[in-house]
């Protein structure tokens, strides 16, 4: 077939014509049925969600309007760590962390897979802007996919369409992301509700300011505007530019007395993110808002303070582990319909159930591998992975202002990893350079976010190692330089935390959940400088009283085991920090190295 000849090609809406060109190039190439250009309106989402149904890939609830069940290939179910790449010119200027090919070897490899790769579907054109479309300078991208479920879930993610493609104009620049799941289908074959390939690629190429994406229909590979183009691609302009692109919720807390703070914080994927952006804090008085539950995006204001920006437009959220009593507000925003949900379970009067939705489950269910469940049987009823797409605008507790282009003042950082021993609840960072170092040796248990072992303590800086766009060492770099160049008074302060430090019999230390909000308290009253802490060597932690534990059943010996700061552990942490650091080579800033140091001395 001729481009000429494929319907929609010619349709565009737009007389942008670098993304004219590069339309047709990719069609030329993909060979689909037929082109669509997506406007985002409720028709196009009512047209896609049917035909979704009809494929059999969505299953229409019957308990919550406008949402859908999904179930992915049993293969296709989390970020493919090892298939993805940084293809930067130079190997170098990918680092240690990522993998990496010649740009032009892989053009040439992922050309083949994409070569007639889109035969027999629709190739969809979305338009997308990242973070505010009011923003001064709009962050756009377009995906080009041959996926209903991504054009559906991208609507929810992001900010689609008209919209977005308003802001084009004839020449603006965009992130090009090219997503195919690889499966054509000859004329008459009959589709899979999940189609996808064994194979898969997922890359970056920094430089170009593109992303392609190839084999797999699963959020994180699949929604291109999400990890792809906010992380490893914004990290890169970030440095460029001066700002930093990182894997952080936002919140606004504000205390008893009607003071704001707003809180950025860093774990790892499956480490709490989104449950605490949407925290509903077990202390009176005390208030949180959410303003994003994954990234943010950070850049110093007029003022010298550094704010930030969610880039997104909805939650794409851990499904199990989700309910009345860990996170009421998530569930009241699922409440309210117009979500996917993919790999939880599905009930026989059409409703989703998940690990921790309510306190028992239903006598039936169908599993995430479409399977029927009864109480009989011992297998998970959804995958530990699976996942909720909704919007941000119809959480309850959403802050107005997260939609404000000028972003919001951040106070406070928050990195944090899931460590069984050794981490304690919370430590204060002694100053931002100190604060750099505790984000860049921050280490986290692996979780099912991402394919491979579970549970392997591993570094993860900044809960940024699957998303750094370029060398981990010059990310470091980055961020001294930031707190370099700024007012130190204005810079945030940065805290250390872990809500997932265990008992000698395995048991959690400190509850969790909503009782995080007293962490955050004992955080913004070290900022107004209201409670005094004790210098440990590994930096401030709280005094015996400085936490606020009323009205906390928790044993006193947890909460001391929780916060305590062990010589013996650290000590034994050491050569491991030391490891980590020599895998980033010369690249390594000497202000770690330096902090390294300073550590083992006040160890001693
Ligand atoms: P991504 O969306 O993958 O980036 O992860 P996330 O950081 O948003 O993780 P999320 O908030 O979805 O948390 C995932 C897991 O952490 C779930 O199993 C939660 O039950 C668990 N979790 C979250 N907060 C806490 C906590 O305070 N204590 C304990 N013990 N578990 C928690
Ligand atoms: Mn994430
Ligand atoms: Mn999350």
């Amino acid at each position: 077939m001729t481009a000429a000849s494929i319907p929609g090609l010619d349709h565009a809406p737009t007389m942008h014509s670098s993304l004219l060109a590069w339309v047709r190039q990719v069609a030329e190439l993909t060979t689909p049925q037929n082109v669509v250009w997506c406007d985002g309106s409720n028709e196009e989402w009512r047209t896609l969600t049917d035909r979704l149904v009809k494929t059999g890939t969505f299953v229409r609830l019957r308990q919550k309007p406008n949402s859908f069940w999904c179930a992915s290939d049993p293969s296709d179910v989390a970020r493919v760590e090892d298939r993805t790449f940084i293809c930067s010119t130079y190997e170098a200027d990918a680092g240690p962390t990522n993998n990496w090919m010649d740009p032009i070897d892989m053009k040439v490899i992922m050309t083949e897979h994409y070569r007639g790769s889109m035969a027999g579907r629709t190739m969809y054109v979305i338009p997308f802007c990242m973070g505010p479309l009011t923003a001064e300078k709009p962050m756009l991208g377009v995906e080009i996919t041959d996926s209903e479920y991504v054009v559906a879930s991208m609507r929810i993610m992001t900010r689609t369409g008209s919209e977005a493609l308003a802001l084009f104009g004839e020449d603006a620049e965009f992130v090009r992301c090219l997503h195919s799941v690889g499966a054509p289908l000859k004329p008459g074959q009959q589709d899979v509700p999940w189609p996808c390939d064994q194979t898969k690629y997922i890359t970056q190429f920094p430089e170009e300011r593109m992303v392609w994406s190839y084999g797999s229909g699963y959020g994180g590979n699949a929604l291109l505007g999400k990890k792809c183009y906010s992380l490893r691609i914004a990290s890169v302009i970030a440095r460029a530019e001066g700002w930093l692109a990182e894997h952080m919720l936002i919140l606004k807390l504000t205390a008893p007395e009607g003071k704001v703070h707003y809180v950025a914080a860093a774990f790892p994927s499956s480490c709490g993110k989104t449950n605490l952006a949407m925290l509903e804090p077990s202390i009176p008085g005390w208030q949180v808002e959410t303003l994003g539950d994954d990234i943010a995006w950070m850049r110093f204001g007029e003022d010298g303070r550094l704010y930030a920006v969610n880039p997104e437009n909805g939650f794409f959220g851990v499904a199990p582990g989700t309910g009345w009593r860990t996170n009421p507000n998530a569930m009241r925003t699922l409440y309210k319909g117009n979500s996917i949900f993919t790999n939880v379970a599905l009930t026989d009067d059409g409703d989703v159930w998940w690990e921790g939705y309510s306190e028992a489950p239903p006598n039936h269910l169908t599993t995430w591998k479409r399977e029927p469940w009864t109480l009989a049987s011992d297998e998970l009823t959804a995958h530990p992975n699976s996942r909720y797409c909704t919007p941000i605008a119809q959480c309850p507790i959403t802050a107005p202002e997260w939609d404000d282009p000028n972003g919001v003042p951040i106070s406070a950082i928050l990195f944090g990893g899931r460590r069984a021993t050794t981490v304690p609840l919370v430590v204060e960072s002694r100053d931002w350079q100190h604060g750099v170092f505790l984000g860049a040796t921050l280490s986290s248990e692996t979780t099912a976010a991402a394919t491979g072992t579970v549970g392997v303590v591993r570094r993860d800086p900044m809960a940024m190692l699957p998303f750094i766009g370029y060398h981990a060492g010059d990310y470091f770099q980055h961020w001294i330089d930031t707190g370099k160049h700024a007012d130190a008074a204005k810079l945030p302060k940065i805290f250390y935390v872990n809500w997932f430090r265990r008992s000698a019999d395995g048991r959690f230390l400190w509850p969790g959940f909503s009782e995080n909000a007293r962490v955050l308290k004992w955080a913004v009253e070290r900022l107004d400088g209201t409670t005094p802490a004790v210098d440990t060597p590994i930096g401030w932690t709280p005094t015996t009283d400085g936490l606020d534990l009323n009205g906390l059943d928790t044993p006193r010996a947890d909460i001391d085991a929780a916060l305590a700061v062990d010589v013996r552990e650290w000590t034994a942490e050491i050569p491991r920090i030391e490891e980590w650091f020599a895998t980033i080579g010369d690249k390594l800033p000497t202000a770690l190295h330096d902090e390294l140091e300073a550590l083992k001395h006040r160890l001693t």
